[in-house]
């Protein structure tokens, strides 16, 4: 079943609202309430607040404030959460006789809600209610305005104004915290909450209880283990500790920009910032980058699939069933699945004379609450949980007997994730009658897994995985214990213990080269397997680095980026473990004239590849990444010349339904695109333009942006203007590296020509994506797609056709990236 259209925001809903006719004023005084439709509006026109209703067919009225000019209305704070105005009740807002803020049924005139401040509002001779300029709805003294005796910055909802603290008054005991909605239409509070503790540490939690995420310690600029909180376009953030309180606030650094900073109904914690030209709201954070990571967000009994889109992330386990579809159908899954049939052990005085049976699944994270039971088989591990009626799930595992009681809660689909010993074959208890009704199911599905599994990671690597996961002391590193169990875990990576690559490496002897944040050592295990150790240089940009890398490259797996098999955390020492790529990188075989020389295929191999893995980066993966940092440096070639792109640590995931990201400026002059320079939004398109200066060096044999090339401001040999000026003339052989002797399809040189100036135009809307580049790339390497290609009307020959009317612009384009970087 599909979720209603309310749900194609995820997280931020539109609001219904009634129309606001009434002009807008900031306040509410005895004897000038608010009703209907009537509205309060800051001075400075950026916030608003009124009555609302989240769903037009819902009958629940909420009082709340939102941003003004925001056409996608997102509710910021609401005062009556948990007892909405139901219908067919209308609500007024007023200022009661005792002085207080209060939501009252205007027929019955009972009161529904207020602002029950025991301050002493009845001495201050009238109060007042008055909508401030930073969103905070303050109710204070008629005559004097700094008596404040209630303000809703004190009992914030699910989302943090500029300005607001979150924490805690050590005098009052007030603990303002972050707490969810419940679902998308109803606002009462829902399970998650973000909240600082004494120490000023931030933590996410799940009904107040379970930590699913922590922002590590203050450092003086940001949370320890939060280091994308930095950011051009971040607000700047500001912890407080005195002897009175303990409290975080962030200032916007212009007041007009209109900023989100909430925890969604899924448990994620998000900055969301929206764009007039978009019309949208852009997240540029979120915490936990996946959903699945969020405790129980699926509630018990289901299977949490992140590469899945929006409704269809939760599913039940086999035997269970939905508890309450009409929630689940609103985004609240955290009801989660109940069996379809109950267990025999609690039916045994039936004497039905079944025994309980066993379903297995593989291919997922397990949960983490279990218990580790003394067994010497499999089959004893699973008699052990069927000697115990609350025993619901047990998996066996290098010796590791694991047993799970009650509610399973977490159970999270990944492939590979039997390969880091906090996978394998997890198996639920079901009915003995449920389990024959799903037999005949089991064999296909467990064939199906094992199929996926094995195609994706490459046999090589799967063995590699294994003889590690057995020589290795599994102890994780202390800092990122959490990450790997809660967070990003099970991601089929190991925790190599420092001695141990420090003895791989001959204690870091023989360097391959430097990366970006640190130098790549050569390295071996038991003189059988060759790895590549990335050691990190210090300070907090090699932390960023480092959970940035291992939390992308961990989670994706294609035949043209690079594996990462593991990474090591202890004290200082942040490294990361790769695959060894005997033939080093593009740039030693391009540049360096002594070394061997890339026959053309080999080359147009090359560049289809490369293609491939960005355009898997920026489609297929389960979040769009773009690398940000394309270069032949970064792209590696294994024993087969197979290119395979590296170094992720300055990539960017986005979430699935943004396609662009705001990002402090990344990647390496000579391949930078020009929004890079002009502006803060970036798309996967920054990629593109990368990819296209990097097919002119494959072509050129030479770099584009060599100094010699435009000495005393002459840009006219800038090799992609030389390129664009050769392709319309016909001469592109004279382009040619030196090195190829001439020996190259001249038809295929022609088309990695066009294709680079097709990459680099400076609009990046008539750049191509990497899909289109592989299909023409690939096209021209078949009969059938050079025919299909042939089709004028086909539309990638349309598009492809305008790219060839502006390669004149792309000379435009080089030129100003020459004077960007001179
Ligand atoms: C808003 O503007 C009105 C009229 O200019 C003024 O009376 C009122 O005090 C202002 N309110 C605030 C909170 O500044
Ligand atoms: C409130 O004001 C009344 C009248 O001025 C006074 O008698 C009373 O003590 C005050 N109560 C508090 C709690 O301050
Ligand atoms: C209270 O308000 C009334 C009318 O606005 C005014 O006449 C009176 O002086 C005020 N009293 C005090 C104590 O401020
Ligand atoms: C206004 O209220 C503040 C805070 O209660 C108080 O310190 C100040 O003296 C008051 N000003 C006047 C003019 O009453
Ligand atoms: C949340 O915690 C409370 C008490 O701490 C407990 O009664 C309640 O069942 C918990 N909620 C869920 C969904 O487990
Ligand atoms: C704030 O942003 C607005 C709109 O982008 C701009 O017009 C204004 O100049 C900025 N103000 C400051 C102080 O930077
Ligand atoms: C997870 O979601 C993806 C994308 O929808 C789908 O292809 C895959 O089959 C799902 N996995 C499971 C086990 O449902
Ligand atoms: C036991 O048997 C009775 C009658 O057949 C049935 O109604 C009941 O649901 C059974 N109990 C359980 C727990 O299966």
């Amino acid at each position: 079943m599909r979720l209603p259209h309310v749900l194609l925001g995820l997280l931020l809903l539109c609001i219904c609202l009634h129309d606001a006719a009434t002009a807008a004023t900031d306040t509410v005084s005895p004897g000038n309430g608010l009703a209907g439709g009537g509205r309060l509006v800051s001075n400075n026109s950026k916030f608003a607040l009124g009555f609302f209703k989240t769903d037009s067919k819902s009958p629940n009225t909420y009082l709340g404030i939102w941003f003004n000019k925001v056409t996608k209305r997102t509710p910021l704070w609401s005062a009556n959460g948990d007892s909405p105005v139901v219908d067919p009740a209308s609500p007024e807002l007023a200022i009661a006789s005792d002085g207080n803020l209060v939501i009252l049924d205007q027929a019955t005139r009972s009161v529904i809600w207020s602002t029950s401040t025991h301050a002493n509002v009845t001495t201050a001779n009238g109060t007042v209610a008055v909508l401030l300029d930073d969103g905070n709805l303050v109710l204070r003294s008629a005559s004097n305005a700094s008596d404040v005796f209630w303000q809703s910055f004190d009992y914030p909802t699910d989302t943090l104004f500029a300005g607001a603290k979150i924490g805690w008054s050590k005098l009052t005991g007030l603990n303002r915290r972050l707490v969810s909605r419940k679902n998308l239409v109803d606002q009462a509070p829902g399970l998650y909450s973000l909240e600082l503790d004494h120490n000023g540490v931030g933590h996410l939690l799940w009904n107040s209880t379970v930590e699913y995420w922590s922002s590590g310690d203050w450092n003086g600029h940001y949370f320890g283990l939060a280091p994308e909180m930095i950011g051009a376009v971040m607000p700047s953030f500001k912890f407080v500790n005195t002897e009175e309180e303990a409290y975080f606030v962030y200032t916007l650094h212009n007041d007009t920009a209109i900023v989100h900073t909430a925890i969604d109904v899924f448990g994620q914690g998000l900055v969301g910032i929206w764009l007039d030209s978009l019309q949208d709201w852009l997240i540029n954070y979120r915490q936990p980058v996946f959903r699945c990571d969020v405790y129980a967000t699926c509630g018990p009994f289901t299977i949490c699939n992140d590469t899945a889109h929006g409704d269809q992330i939760c599913s039940c386990m086999k035997g269970f069933s939905v508890r309450s579809p009409k929630e689940w159908e609103l985004g609240d899954q955290k009801n989660g699945c109940m069996r379809n049939t109950p267990l025999e052990c609690e039916s045994d005085r039936n004497q039905t004379g079944l025994t309980d049976k066993f379903y297995s699944m593989q291919s997922v994270r397990l949960p983490d609450a279990k218990q580790v039971q003394a067994a010497t088989s499999e089959d004893d591990c699973s008699q052990v949980c069927l000697r115990d009626c609350s025993c619901t799930a047990y998996s066996y595992w290098n010796g590791i007997c694991s047993v799970w009681h009650d509610k399973l809660y977490n159970v999270k689909q990944e492939l590979g994730a039997a390969s880091d010993g906090n996978g394998g074959t997890f198996y639920i208890r079901l009915s003995a009658k449920e389990l024959t009704s799903v037999a005949m199911k089991k064999s296909a599905i467990t064939i199906g897994v094992t199929i996926g599994f094995a195609v994706g990671a490459s046999t090589a690597t799967l063995i590699l995985t294994v003889i590690l996961g057995l020589m290795i002391w599994r102890r994780k590193g202390k800092c990122f214990t959490r990450t790997l169990e809660n967070g990003q875990g099970g991601i089929g990576i190991i925790a190599f213990r420092y001695v141990d690559l420090q003895r791989a490496t001959k204690n870091f002897s023989e360097k391959l080269g430097g990366g970006s944040f640190g130098s790549v050592f050569k390295g071996n295990l038991s003189n059988s397997v060759t790895l590549a150790v990335k050691r990190l240089d210090g300070a907090h940009q090699g932390e960023k680095q480092f959970r940035a890398e291992v939390s992308s490259v961990g989670i994706i797996q294609h035949i043209n980026l690079v594996k990462l098999i593991g990474f090591c955390c202890e004290g200082d020492q942040r490294l990361l473990v790769y695959e060894y790529m005997p033939n080093h990188s593009l740039d030693v075989h391009l540049f360096k004239a002594d070394d061997t020389v890339l026959d053309w295929n080999l080359r147009y191999q090359i560049a289809i590849g490369v293609a491939r893995g960005l355009a898997y980066l920026h489609t297929s993966c389960r979040d769009c990444i773009i690398h940000c940092d394309i270069k032949p440096e970064n792209i590696l070639l294994d024993a087969s010349y197979v290119p395979k792109i590296a170094d992720f640590g300055m990539a960017k995931v986005l979430g699935r339904e943004f396609s662009h990201a705001m990002t402090t400026m990344r990647g390496t002059i000579g391949y930078l695109a020009p929004e890079w320079i002009g502006g803060t939004v970036v798309t996967s398109k920054v990629d593109v333009y990368s990819y296209g200066m990097v097919l002119f060096e494959i072509i050129s044999g030479r770099r584009n942006s060599s100094p010699e090339l435009f000495q005393d401001g002459d840009y006219s040999a800038f090799f992609p203007m030389q390129a664009a000026r050769k392709l319309l003339s016909g001469e592109i052989g004279s382009l040619l590296d030196p090195n190829l002797h001439g020996d190259v399809n001249i038809e295929e040189v022609e088309r990695v020509c066009k294709v680079a100036c097709w990459c680099i135009q400076e609009n990046e809307l008539a750049r191509p994506t990497m899909a289109e580049v592989v299909q023409v790339l690939e096209a021209f390497s078949s009969e059938d797609g050079r025919a299909a290609l042939a089709n004028q009307r086909s539309p990638l020959r349309q598009k492809f056709d305008v790219a060839t009317v502006q390669v004149g612009e792309a000379r435009r384009a080089a030129a100003g990236l020459v004077q960007g970087t001179s």
